[in-house]
């Protein structure tokens, strides 16, 4: 009998997840903690399924097999890469790229005459990115049809590669999209999808490329204006995030600009970038005139711009004396809270408890930074330095989800189960949309026997995460996406039938 469920095959083995990991991360970059066994046991999992393998060890030497290792592993990689997106993702940084970059890039081209722009969306997932960056050339530039416009959209899973040349979407993918852009540039269809302008479409050009593993030749993968590599490198490991950044940093041309997600930093990875916070968005150029002019002072520094003065000022000014004056040091608030973000992403806790303290200390009633000290002690089992912090939270923000989630799994974990169900009641009191708080009662429910509350809990979960699959509670969903989280649910579920 081939195998059909996920029940045919035994749990993976410490080494067996250790050996697919180790094997994924050096042919992907992607790094798969400890936490992720289930997710990459279910990939495999559904491979094995197709191949009618039952064997780990023999699927493995498949998947590594010389000949028809490359496309089995592609396979694989469809399965576990990120692939969440969607059109006009962190608006923030498109105001920054219209108002700020672009015109700066455009300026910069005029002067020398030169009427090519050429982009490159790496890690595009199914194409929201890069056709947002074609639909904001055609409404930035006074005359687009004038300019030869090269945008690449680049990534590692074929399957998100087919479907971004599709180029048709759920509505949900639009969630940030402008109506005005919705009118202009997209279709509504029969079956409710929206397809995008055949215009935008032919922009762009879509092709596989691993960030990792590939070399940039630089005829094709040079002179970059711009590039986009947001939420991608946010799950590598540092060596891996250092090359990619540093080879886009030798593809770019000088004065060229690298957005990166906002859960990301170059901080220690590279700093020949310029660093800029143009209102809500960080950005990085590549001017190597200010760095030779001014090391010291722009290698430590962020660059601000505002968008009021920057309609004044010529943003290009951002590198020029008048403007050094923007720069401040990076104990700025927003660039701790991010550097210390960036590293409670990636799990490494004492770094991230060291910077978001020093952010408490200068600005002591920040609640973000609270929350996040609070989330890194839960984190690191340091139960009476979290109940600190979350005494700050709620005192500063009585009504904070986030200060009585956090309480909740205090108490959760103290084994104080009566408070904590108190206070993930609580949580859902306030904010319906909190969906992980449905999973933690469901769990404790479930602990205490009491099947149908727990079965109620898990289905409200379910229901919660798939209608708010990127809400406030995502920060304490230890990296599980919601289809993962949905995933768990429902197989509690089946146990509990
Ligand atoms: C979370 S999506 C980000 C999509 C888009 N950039 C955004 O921010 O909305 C990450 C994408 O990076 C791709 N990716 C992961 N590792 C990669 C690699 N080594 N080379 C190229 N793409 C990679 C994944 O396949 C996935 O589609």
């Amino acid at each position: 009998m081939p195998p059909m469920n996920d029940n045919d095959f035994p749990p993976l083995t410490t080494e067996q997840f250790r050996e697919f990991r180790d094997y994924i991360h050096d042919k992907s970059g992607i790094f798969m903690d400890d936490y992720k066994t289930e997710s990459l046991r279910t990939a495999v999992n559904t491979l094995m399924r197709q191949r009618d393998i039952l064997d780990y060890d023999v699927y493995f030497r498949l998947l590594t097999h010389e000949i028809h290792g490359d496309d089995e592993f592609k396979r694989l990689l469809d399965l576990v890469t990120v692939n969440e997106t969607c059109f006009f993702r962190n608006p923030g940084q498109f105001d920054a790229l219209r108002q700020v970059v672009l015109p700066d890039i455009l300026r910069a081209k005029e002067e020398i005459g030169d009427r090519t722009l050429r982009i490159w969306s790496a890690g595009c997932s199914t194409g929201e990115e890069p056709y947002s960056l074609a639909m904001t050339l055609l409404e930035t530039l006074p005359k687009p049809e004038e300019w030869r416009i090269d945008i690449l959209a680049t990534d590692v899973s074929t399957h998100v590669l087919s479907e971004a040349q599709k180029g048709c979407y759920r509505k949900r993918a639009l969630r940030e999209t402008p109506a005005y852009y919705v009118r202009k540039y997209f279709k509504k269809m029969d079956d409710e999808s929206f397809c995008i302008d055949r215009g935008v479409r032919e922009m762009v050009s879509f092709s596989y490329h691993n960030l990792v593993t590939e070399r940039y030749p630089a005829l094709v993968l040079g002179g970059w204006d711009l590039i986009f590599c947001r939420n991608v490198t946010i799950y590598f490991q540092l060596e891996s995030v250092r090359k990619v950044m540093n080879d886009f940093y030798m593809g770019l041309r000088d004065g060229g600009y690298l957005f990166i997600g906002h859960a990301e930093s170059l901080y220690k990875i590279n700093d020949e970038f310029i660093p800029m916070h143009l209102g809500s968005a960080y950005v990085y150029k590549k001017d190597t005139k200010a760095l030779i002019n001014d090391l010291g002072e722009a290698k430590a520094g962020i660059c601000y711009v505002d968008f009021a003065a920057a309609k004044s000022v010529r943003p290009q000014a951002a590198s020029r004396p008048a403007e050094r004056a923007r720069f401040r040091r990076e104990e700025d608030k927003t660039g701790l809270y991010a550097m210390a973000y960036e590293h409670f992403i990636k799990e490494d806790f004492g770094l991230a408890a060291r910077e978001a303290a020093k952010l408490t200390r200068i600005d002591p009633d920040n609640v973000d930074a609270h929350v996040l000290l609070a989330n890194i002690y839960v984190n690191q089992g340091r139960a009476d330095r979290a109940m600190k912090e979350v005494s700050v939270v709620l005192d500063l923000q009585p009504m904070s989800t986030k200060g009585h989630y956090l309480l909740g799994l205090i108490r959760e974990k103290q084994g104080q189960l009566d408070e904590a169900v108190r206070e993930f009641k609580r949580v859902l009191y306030i904010d319906r949309s909190f969906a992980l708080a449905h999973v933690n009662l469901a769990n404790i429910y479930r602990t205490r026997h009491m099947a149908t509350d727990a079965v109620k809990e898990y289905n409200s979960a379910i229901a919660g995460l798939a209608q708010n699959p990127r809400g406030e509670w995502a920060d304490f969903a230890g990296g599980f996406l919601e289809d993962v989280l949905i995933e768990i649910c429902k197989r509690n579920l089946a146990q509990l039938a």
